[in-house]
């Protein structure tokens, strides 16, 4: 879906970008993480042509993205910054609308629009269509901002730090309607964070650059297993590999169906890091586990997670 070969970018005959060669696939959710300074913005920028790169070539959808004409690739792609990218003067309806005025949508369509996007990210439609983004707290200018990346169902949603400046409870749960968007439509996500925790549960691919240049790519249990030096290690946070490596997991994976355990069910579909503190509170070896209608199903054991060994 997007293809970067050998791009590079220089400022002031600085690399910024250097020798940058990436396949990122139609559908899927790539994460491009980094230090500060290290080019995650202008890698992405050059994905919607708002820096050209000057070295090696930038497919999308099979062409060179120069052959675009840039009201194509705005169509074509939904971008999403932190907050300040809403127009404070105009509406939530008039932000979100941006693109399809352009593409001069008839009015009822974008209304409707409007309202299915504003349900989507869980603003109900009458109370928040007319309100301007200083009425807002910041993570509901956020999800507006996402609404209005998403206007015109791009075949790509480029963001940038999109959380950046949320708390952490605001930015779990705007985390959690990314990942249902992303399984919903299916889109092709490019996501800039400095988070690796972000990284690690939303990303199918973790892009790692420094200076320009990709470190390391892949899943995000190949940067826990395999990282690929001292830099990755130190970004993930090397006393953390085990804990974060559990919650890439899910409990279902690892119950002994049919076995019988004391205690109240944990539910299946949580993490094996969530597992383990229920572990160490309860203080037992086993958990009896239930799936989403509250039948048990099994059992989850202490050593069975310890092993990293499924069961199924
Ligand atoms: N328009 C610009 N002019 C000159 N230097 C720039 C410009 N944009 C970015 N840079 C420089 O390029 C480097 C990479 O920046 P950026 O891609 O924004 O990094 P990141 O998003 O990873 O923090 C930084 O050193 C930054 O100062
Ligand atoms: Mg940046």
């Amino acid at each position: 879906m997007i293809e970067f070969h050998q791009v590079g970018k220089q400022f002031d005959r600085r690399k910024v970008v250097d020798d940058l060669t990436l396949t990122i696939a139609e559908g899927e959710f790539a994460v491009l993480i980094g230090a500060s300074g290290s080019g995650k913005s202008t890698t992405l920028k050059m994905i919607n042509r708002l820096i050209e790169h000057d070295a090696g070539y930038i497919r999308f959808a099979g062409e060179e993205i120069r052959r675009f004409k840039p009201e194509e690739i705005r169509r074509r792609m939904g971008y999403a910054i932190q907050s300040i990218g809403l127009f404070p003067h105009w509406t939530v309806e008039q932000n979100i609308a941006t693109v399809p005025q352009l593409l001069k949508w008839p009015r009822p369509r974008i209304r409707e629009r409007v309202a299915e996007l504003l349900e989507l990210l869980h603003l109900e439609p009458e109370q928040f269509r007319h309100r301007y983004p200083h009425q807002l707290s910041g993570g509901q200018q956020q999800r507006v901002g996402v609404a209005r990346a998403l206007a015109a169902d791009p075949e790509v949603l480029l963001m940038d730090e999109p959380f950046g400046a949320l708390d952490p409870v605001t930015r779990a749960a705007l985390q959690l309607e990314i990942a249902r968007i992303h399984q919903l439509s299916g889109r092709t996500i490019v996501l800039v964070t400095h988070d690796i925790d972000e990284a690690l549960r939303l990303a199918d691919r973790i892009v790692l650059l420094d200076h320009g240049r990709i470190v390391q790519q892949g899943t995000p249990a190949s940067f826990l297993t395999d990282p690929a030096n001292d830099l990755v290690r130190d970004f993930i946070g090397r006393s953390d590999i085990g804990i974060k490596l559990l919650s890439l997991e899910i409990v279902s994976n690892y119950v002994r169906c049919g076995e019988f355990a004391e205690g109240e069910a944990i539910a299946e579909t949580l993490s094996l890091r969530e597992a383990l503190s229920a572990f160490v509170t309860r203080r037992v070896e086993a958990l009896p586990v239930a799936d989403a209608q509250g039948r048990t199903t099994g059992v989850l054991h202490f050593a069975d997670v310890l092993a990293r060994k499924p069961t199924a």
